[in-house]
Parts: C-alpha cells; structure tokens; sequence
C-alpha cells in the first residue's frame, strides 16, 4: 500500500492506495469522525457490483450505515439529484457528526462532494473512488460540482475530503473503455511534471489492461503525487493548478461539440493533450522528439474522434465559451518537454484554429471533422 499525504492550509489528509485495502483501513478513516451515522452516496452500477460493500468494511464500528443510490451517469449530476442526496439526509435524521462517504466513479465523487460541503453547513466527507479517473484525478483535491442545463461543472465548491481511500480492486470491474479513459488523466500527470513516470509507462504499457496490481499501485500513486503537489501550492486555481488542464482546450471542445455524447472526458482530453503537444511543437517550443514520444504513448490508446462539421466561427465559439477564456483569449497549457509544462496566456482562436486544421490533417486517424454534405 502507498500513503500519500496532501498538505493544505488548515488540513492535512490521507491518500491511501493499494490492492484490497478497504476492510483494513476504511475504519480508521471513519471512525474518529462518525459519532451514529454513516451515509454512503453511491451509484445504482457500483451498488449492483459492491452491495453493502462499505457497511461490510465498517461492521466492527459503532454505528449505523445508510446508503444513497443514484442513477448512473453523468446526466444526473443535476441540481434535482442533489436535491434527492438532501431529501434523503434528511429522512435518516443525519446531522454535522454523520459522514459522508462519496463510494463510485467522478459523477459520484463530485456530486457527493458537493451534497457533503453544503449539507447542515458542511459534512466530514471521505472519498472512496472506484473509477481510475476517480481514483488519479477527482476524488483528491476538493473540486465539487454539478452540472447546469448551460455548463457543465457550473455550479460547485471546493470541500476537501477527510481521506481517500483507492482500493485498486474495483478496477477488475471498470469496463476497459472506462480504464482507458481514465488512463489520459493518469498520463498527463506525468506528461506535465515526472518525465521519470513517464518514462515508467513507456516500459510498461503492456500492463495498461492487466491487474498487475504493483503496476498500478506505483502508477497511481506516482500520478496522484503530481496532483497533490499542485493542489498544495494553488489550491483554488489562482494559477498554478490550470495546468492540470492540460489537453483539455481541445478537449472540452470535443465534448461540447459532441454534446457529450460520443466520447468520455478522457478519451477527449487524450486528443487535447496531444493536440497540445503539437501545437507546442508547431510553436517550436516542444522539441519534435518530444512529440513523437507523446505520439507513441497516447495514439494506440485513442478511440478515433469524428467532430460534427466545423470551421473557424465554430471553433472559436465553443473555445471561448470555455470558463478559462477572457477578453478573446485563453490560457492554453502548453509544453516545453516531457515534464515541463506551462501556461500561455493570451492564445487566441484564431492561431489555435490553423494548428488544429493542421493537426487534423496530419493525423485524421486521431481527430478528423465530418465533411459538410
Ligand atoms: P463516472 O463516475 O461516470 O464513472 C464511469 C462509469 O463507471 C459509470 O458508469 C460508473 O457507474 C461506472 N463504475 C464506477 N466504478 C466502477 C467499477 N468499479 N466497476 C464498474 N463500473 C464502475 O465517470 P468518471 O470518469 O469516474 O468521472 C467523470 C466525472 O468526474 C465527470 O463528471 C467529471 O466532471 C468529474 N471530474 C471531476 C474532477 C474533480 O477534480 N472533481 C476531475 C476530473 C473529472
Ligand atoms: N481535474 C483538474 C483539477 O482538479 O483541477
């Protein structure tokens, strides 16, 4: 098992990691916080796969444990599914000492998270991720949200967790197309600050599918050090932590343009990143052996992505309809090397959208857009 620890003005918390580890070490995260109650938020799939799951793990304790299923996907981190989280807190009469306990994938992660920082004031959550995504990305460093009819992620706090607890075994049942998603996020940590994780997957990307439990124990935890360093030193996205945004210009474009619907934010975000590689290249800022390092890694994992017809009007609606863009401009997160990223503030649509016709040219079998009949 890998312990991490996050270090953040006025909280310190656990980042636990390993295979089978739950009915260990749940308990503990638990137990000094839960005086009666526990209220586990999880999802109709995972409650299927794992029932009583978490109250198995916290039967030595003393106190009761509820659960909360909601539906399965992202469409119902809404407003009216938080609602639901409430109503039902409220039917098993918690209170400020009940904990919650966010138990599945991103959608479940946030919505929990977000139900824990507003319910009575504010909850003691802990964060059982079981989604790779979930387990390298959302479940650390306190972003919560839910969607708006009008933006997605619209709405939302920052409310840290008391700990996380990543049990690699719920990996087993993650779909492979989920595992891969989630395997972007895991990569671009490495692609933006440890060229030596990096250079770790490069040797063992025959175990992307496996349950090579040590593999993805140092895998993930090295990936989650990277995020916990950032969110250490910005933790409210003053600066710093945009460039955990990296690949995700083009790839919240793909998303919007797809209306959501064709491709996880993974696989999107895995086009960005190495959309942004090029451009970094193309800027003669990324060395071309940097480009066809990132190239090798991340093309044989990408599902091609087939846009709906585009052009430059298009392009530079839906890029500045980004939260991150202001007065005409974006901060794209931009490369100098494996391992070395940065913000370039004030890129435009208008140099971005040459690079991607560019980019969609040289590589139509990663990203090309529909032809217009
Ligand atoms: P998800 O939560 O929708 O989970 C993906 C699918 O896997 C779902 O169908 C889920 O039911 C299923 N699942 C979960 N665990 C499983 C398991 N062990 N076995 C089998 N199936 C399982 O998606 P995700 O990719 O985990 O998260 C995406 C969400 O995370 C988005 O809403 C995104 O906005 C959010 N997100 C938040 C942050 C953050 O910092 N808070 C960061 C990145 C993404
Ligand atoms: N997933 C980006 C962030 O946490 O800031």
């Amino acid at each position: 098992m890998q312990n991490l620890e996050i270090d953040l003005p006025g909280q310190r918390y656990p980042i636990r990691i390993g295979a089978g580890i739950l009915a260990a070490h749940l308990p503990a995260m638990v137990g000094d916080l839960a005086r009666e109650l526990v209220v586990v938020v999880t999802n109709d799939t995972v409650a299927r796969l794992y029932p009583d799951k978490i109250e198995a793990a916290l039967a030595k304790l003393p106190v009761k444990v509820a659960t909360i299923s909601i539906p399965d996907g992202e469409q119902y981190k809404t407003f009216d599914t938080l609602v639901g989280i409430y109503d039902k807190l409220m039917e098993f009469e918690a209170n400020r000492h009940t904990v919650l306990i966010a138990f599945g994938g991103g959608v479940v992660g946030d919505i929990a998270g977000l139900a824990a920082a507003t319910f009575m004031r504010g909850i003691p959550l802990v964060q059982v991720p079981t989604t790779l995504l979930a387990q390298v990305d959302s479940s650390i460093g306190g972003k919560t949200a839910v969607n708006h009819p009008r933006g997605k992620n619209a709405v939302g706090v920052f409310k840290q967790p008391k700990g996380v607890l990543a049990d690699l075994e719920f990996l087993s049942t993650l779909p492979p197309r989920e595992l891969r998603a989630g395997l972007f996020e895991l990569i671009k940590h490495a692609i933006i600050a440890d060229r030596d994780l990096y250079q770790y997957l490069e040797d063992r990307s025959d175990r992307f599918a496996s349950r090579d439990w040590d593999f993805w124990e140092s895998a993930i935890s090295r990936s989650c050090r990277v995020k916990t360093r950032v969110v250490e030193q910005d933790e409210q996205e003053g600066g710093l932590r945009a460039v955990l945004n990296f690949g995700h210009t083009l790839g919240h474009l793909i998303e919007t343009h797809t209306q959501y619907s064709s491709y996880l934010h993974g696989e999107a975000v895995g086009v960005g990143m190495l959309f942004a590689a090029f451009a970094s290249r193309e800027w003669g800022i990324l060395p071309d052996e940097g480009f066809q390092r990132i190239r090798r890694l991340l093309q044989p994992l990408i599902a091609p992505v087939t846009l709906p017809p585009l052009d430059d009007d298009i392009f530079t609606r839906l890029l500045l309809h980004d939260k991150k863009s202001s007065a005409g401009a974006l901060r794209f997160i931009a490369l100098r090397g494996l391992g070395d990223v940065f913000i370039r503030e004030g890129t435009t649509p208008a140099e971005l959208w040459p690079l991607f016709e560019r980019f969609t040219g040289a590589m139509p079998e990663v990203c090309r857009i529909a032809p217009v009949f």
